[in-house]
């Protein structure tokens, strides 16, 4: 057979085992992996010392987001190119249906923003603010065109953007008949904004600044919701997926439910896993690292780590909402106007293969698994997406293990002019990332084509 491209002699990756072979690739598919495939001719990409790798894949991200009275500050256009340069070849944003609105025109809406602006593939989840006979066909009609998870938020009232406990309860319901999925960001809402209210006072905002919004936010506001949507998902039989779980205890609760066998599948983001509170109380850049939820305790760290080993947490995404530091500036000292997220999905394979592989919590087959294969199979894109096989999408990083990089902010494609990880040393790198089998990104420039992403169309009733 003639190919395209031979990527030879690499150590390829997989979710279940490794091997040194050659990858040929035809027509944007993979076509072989075996030993001594010949070129005849075509081009050769050498990868002796490297990984190949599937490409990874973030279900998390919030492109040009209109949001805390700002837009995220990367596009889908740069977004996308940020994140074919650190190894991600499929992201899924998020369509956000308007309160008493229509949820297929938020996604007709959101793929008139990406379509001719992604640089690799790409999908989205429903987000669901309302529930009546309108929400639930469209539900349904958009998982027959290939959207099958959907988001509700348990706070954000402010925002219209709130799904209660009946909403949920019935978006889970659907799912035992839909085979969907319903992702919840799991915080409580009432409380969450008593505490906002007996803090926002000026006295307050003086003595703590930013780290208030870390007092606002203790762990009991992440593990209540997570209890309770568990238990919605346990009485209706409902798929359950928490997005950016940040606290130790809500992954104890999520482990014992796996174990009860409710439906119910979780993800973390490197920032709770490499970072801790302590980041609010650097008075001049604590307001920086303002996320939902906001990043938790030495304990929440561990418990986290623990329970991403132990297979209890199945994904690790990156919430990524970029925001730089003039827009984050419009805090002016008070937090409850600090524009919330970060930017992440450029960082999100060299961070988990640093810290997790290099720092031995990890192989580098549950490397795979978390970053490609477990979301392709969760979110209805397997085999695909998430994994090197004969048919599936060439979407292949060549990672160097060893080369070291010290990471700043000016060197990577983010419209971002800050990283919550600036300064650090990490070990591990993606030298070239190709998505169906076309070069999209070297040594962490993109070279790849704007609009050249396709939108996924995903199954139903997938499982990790
Ligand atoms: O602070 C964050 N994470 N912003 C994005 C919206 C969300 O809550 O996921
Ligand atoms: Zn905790
Ligand atoms: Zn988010």
């Amino acid at each position: 057979m003639g190919f395209d491209l031979v990527i030879k002699n690499g150590k390829v990756i997989l979710a279940d085992r490794s091997f040194i072979a050659d990858v040929g690739i035809k027509d944007g598919k993979v076509a072989a992996v075996r030993k001594s495939i010949k070129a005849n001719g075509c081009p050769v990409r050498d990868a002796r010392g490297m990984y190949v790798l599937p490409g990874a894949i973030d279900v998390h991200v919030h492109f040009q987001l209109p949001f805390c009275g700002t837009i995220s500050a990367d596009d889908f256009e740069n977004g996308t190119k940020a994140a074919a340069c650190g190894g991600v070849t499929t992201i899924i944003d998020y369509a956000i249906q308007a309160k008493g609105g229509s949820l297929k025109e938020a996604v007709e809406k959101r793929r008139a923003e990406a379509d001719s602006k992604v640089c690799i593939d790409y999908s989205l989840h429903g987000g669901i603010t309302d529930w009546n006979e309108n929400t639930r066909r469209e539900m349904n009609e958009l998982v027959s065109e290939g959207i099958t998870s959907f988001k509700m938020f348990m706070i954000y009232r402010s925002q219209g953007w709130m799904a209660d406990d009946a909403i949920l309860f019935q978006g889970l319901e659907e799912t035992t008949k839909n085979g969907s999925i319903i992702m919840v960001h799991a915080e409580s809402a009432f409380v969450l904004d008593l505490l906002i209210e007996r803090y926002h006072t000026p006295e307050m905002m003086a003595k703590y600044g930013a780290y208030l919004h870390t007092l606002t936010r203790p762990c009991y506001t992440e593990y209540e919701a997570v209890q309770r949507a568990i238990t919605w998902a346990k009485e209706t039989g409902g798929r359950l997926y928490i997005v950016h779980m940040s606290s130790g205890e809500a992954a104890e609760i999520v482990a014992r439910a796996k174990k009860e066998g409710v439906r119910v599948w979780a993800e973390t983001c490197p920032q709770y896993l490499l970072l801790t509170d302590d980041v609010f109380k650097d008075k001049e850049r604590g307001h920086l690292y303002g996320t939902c939820p906001q990043i938790k305790k030495k304990h929440d760290q561990q418990g986290l780590w623990q329970n991403l080993i132990k297979k209890n947490i199945d994904i690790v995404s990156t919430d990524t909402c970029t925001f730089d530091t003039k827009q984050k500036a419009m805090w002016e000292g008070d937090f409850t106007k600090i524009p919330f997220g970060m930017p992440g999905v450029e960082t999100l394979l060299p961070l988990t293969y640093t810290f997790g592989v290099g720092k031995k919590h990890l192989s580098v087959n549950r490397l795979v698994q978390i970053l490609s294969t477990n979301p392709a199979k969760l979110f209805g894109m397997y085999p695909r997406k998430g994994t090197i096989a004969p048919g599936s999408d060439a979407d292949i990083v060549i990672f160097d293990p060893n080369k070291k990089v010290v990471l700043d902010y000016k060197n990577l494609q983010t419209n971002c002019d800050w990283s919550p990880y600036q300064g650090w040393k990490l070990r591990g790198w993606p030298v070239y990332t190709f998505s169906r089998g076309k070069l999209v990104a070297q040594d962490g420039k993109f070279v790849g084509n704007t609009g050249y992403g396709q939108f996924i169309k995903r199954q139903a009733g997938g499982k990790v």
